[in-house]
């Protein structure tokens, strides 16, 4: 998720870009770049880190004195090439006539950039963006709009771009949409481009937000929109009515509730171009050579915090579907206590940031012990990804709440197409198999929109309990390590003690807590250890403690017998953990926000934590 600004009219260009993506620098902020047209001259301004570093570069050489003044800009969140000055956007053509900023991802990339390259083509960055100016340049007659939409004909993926041109005098910029939002912001004499509202406000609140597969032609006293026949399209603007700051949340009160909705976007996102149209599972190409993965013997899996609870889910997932045994390790224990490492063993490193100290440290070590090391990683270029022989990246885009929700989430999926790679080489099971966990992940998005669409109700019980001290959480098997993600969340975020457990180790200690003062979250779908769970429930209510249950929709049973119940879809026992993680999420954040605490920057705590 990167953020993309254009703007074309009298003010001063590069100031109202920076302006602009100081405004998306919340959708991503380890490199960005700015493409000005002035006067026919292209002027490209680029630099690694925060805008505020551009600017600088920008102001000591102060670009433009032309009249009609036309550019993009772009602030990256990285996922093909590692953040870098020649790899931040815009990008050119061999010639240096078209600029192309872009927020999405190509999936044919390599193939085009192959095709294009036999042409004759000449290409300078890892990106897979670059692929679009070069195609434009290919297909451009003469007309700036037909050239990109005949490019955007050769593409697989979703985009959402800006480009201009030196040809034509810059007096155009071209805007396309598949997926990514973009919005053209309307004025008088000027008019903007940009991923999101933010960038537009402090200029205009009258905006058009484009659809899927339309293009917009913005110059400084017209936008024309067009479907993907060309045709122009009647859209009259809508007025926003939000501060800019409301907008950079889109109108959510913190980050955290918005990363929270944008889980469905974000599992999509993680799913793309890792699942074939025949619901096979593609990720072996970014997991290095098939032959390693295939005589792996021994998966060690070490992490912090919430990347921890996700390896303890993944060695659920790897151990039944691929037969691969799998060890769990707290990073900062793991790499103090001298680990048995093999020639055969793959260390995964997970880490939202990838420059977590403990985690890095203990991927060194094991390095050092001459494993091979996987990171399942949401960060670009990020440490752990460097000192990594292979990466599977999560695409959430950035977390900026503190407490980790969309990212944990697709670590999870990570996890699962992993499983399933693992599997499918290892061939411990049938195709059809294999197809059908395919075809339950790609259902997940809607069912979590589900669960998000009737959350009211969990805000309810949040009203309930946001006064209590302490809590339990439990769960059983692949659930248990969502137990202990849901007692840290509501930890982290509203102070109140809480612990998650394995529902079993309930009678031998933690029992003695139970009163009608302890509220328990048990986690309850409909899978093989529910019975046991139910007999858990039974021990709560016995000594007057308070049930909440997750269960699986149609659940009458633990409806009758928990004190409130919050359902979920029913769903396959590897896709109940993420399910079930989604209820927790919510009623931490609520209880949080009733306890007016700093939802996004809790007390205490760092979003990266670079010291062990
Ligand atoms: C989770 O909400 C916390 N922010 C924290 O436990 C975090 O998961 C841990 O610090 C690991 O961070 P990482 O995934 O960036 O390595």
């Amino acid at each position: 998720m990167c953020g993309v600004v254009g703007y074309i009219g009298n003010r001063e260009v590069s100031g109202v870009l920076v302006d602009g993506l100081k405004r998306l620098e919340y959708r991503g902020y380890d490199s960005c770049g700015v493409a000005i047209i002035d006067e026919g001259q292209p002027k490209i301004f680029r630099s690694v880190g925060r805008i505020g570093t551009l600017e600088e570069k920008i102001r000591q050489t102060n670009p433009t004195n032309g009249s009609v003044k036309c550019g993009i800009g772009h602030t990256r969140w990285a996922t093909h090439g590692r953040p870098s000055e020649i790899n931040s956007h815009p990008h050119r053509d061999c010639t240096g006539r078209f600029y192309v900023a872009h927020n999405g991802i190509i999936e044919n990339y390599l193939y085009l950039k192959h095709r294009l390259m036999a042409e004759g083509h000449v290409f300078a960055t890892e990106t897979d963006t670059e692929v679009l100016p070069h195609l434009i340049e290919a297909y451009y007659e003469g007309d700036l709009e037909g050239a990109v939409r005949r490019a955007l004909e050769d593409v697989e993926g979703v985009y959402g771009i800006v480009v201009v041109s030196s040809e034509g005098d810059g007096r155009q910029i071209v805007a396309a949409r598949n997926g990514p939002p973009l919005v053209v912001g309307m004025g008088s004499g000027e008019n903007f481009v940009a991923s999101d509202v933010p960038a537009l406000l402090p200029y205009t609140r009258s905006v058009v937000f484009l659809q899927d597969g339309q293009i917009a032609v913005v110059s400084s006293d017209s936008v024309q929109i067009k479907n993907s026949q060309g045709e122009c399209m009647r859209q009259p603007p809508e007025t926003i009515n939000w501060t800019a700051e409301m907008a950079e949340k889109e109108g959510y009160a913190h980050f955290m509730l918005k990363e929270i909705h944008e889980q469905p976007r974000a599992i999509r996102d993680t799913l793309r171009g890792r699942i074939g149209a025949d619901d096979t599972v593609t990720v072996g190409r970014e997991l290095g050579k098939a032959d390693f993965l295939a005589g792996v013997e021994r998966l060690q899996i070490v992490g912090m915090g919430t990347s921890l609870h996700a390896a303890q889910v993944g060695k659920f997932m790897i151990e039944s579907l691929a037969r691969v045994p799998v060890e769990v390790d707290n990073a900062s224990e793991f790499r103090y206590r001298d680990p048995i490492i093999t020639p055969k063993s793959l260390v995964i490193g997970i880490s939202q940031s990838g420059e977590t100290a403990d985690t890095l440290a203990a991927m060194k070590e094991a390095r050092e012990k001459g494993a091979r090391l996987l990171s399942i990683c949401n960060v670009v270029g990020s440490q752990a990804a460097r000192q990594s022989d292979a990466v599977l990246y999560t695409h959430a885009g950035p977390e900026i709440g503190v407490a980790s929700t969309k990212a944990f989430i697709t670590q999870l999926t990570a996890l699962y197409l992993l499983a399933l790679e693992l599997a499918q080489l290892r061939r411990t099971l049938p195709q059809h198999e294999i197809q059908r966990h395919v075809r339950e992940l790609r259902d997940v998005p809607d069912q979590i929109r589900k669960i998000l669409d009737g959350s009211q109700s969990i805000a309810q019980l949040a009203e309930r309990f946001w006064q209590y001290s302490d809590f339990l959480y439990l769960g059983r098997g692949i659930n248990c390590p969502i137990a202990m993600e849901g007692a840290l969340k509501l930890k982290e975020i509203s102070y109140i003690h809480a612990e998650g457990y394995a529902a079993g180790e309930m009678k031998h200690g933690p029992i003695a807590l139970i009163d009608a003062e302890m509220p328990v979250v048990v986690l309850a779908p409909r899978d093989t250890v529910y019975r046991k769970t139910m007999g858990n429930v039974e021990e709560v209510k016995v000594r007057d403690g308070i049930v909440i249950a997750v269960a699986t929709e149609g659940d009458c049973e633990i409806g009758q017998k928990a004190d409130h119940t919050v359902y979920i879809p029913e769903a396959g026992s590897f896709v109940n953990p993420i399910l079930t993680t989604i209820p927790l999420q919510l009623f931490a954040y609520h209880i949080a926000v009733l306890r007016e605490c700093d939802v996004d920057k809790p007390r205490n705590l760092a979003k990266s934590v670079t010291v062990e």
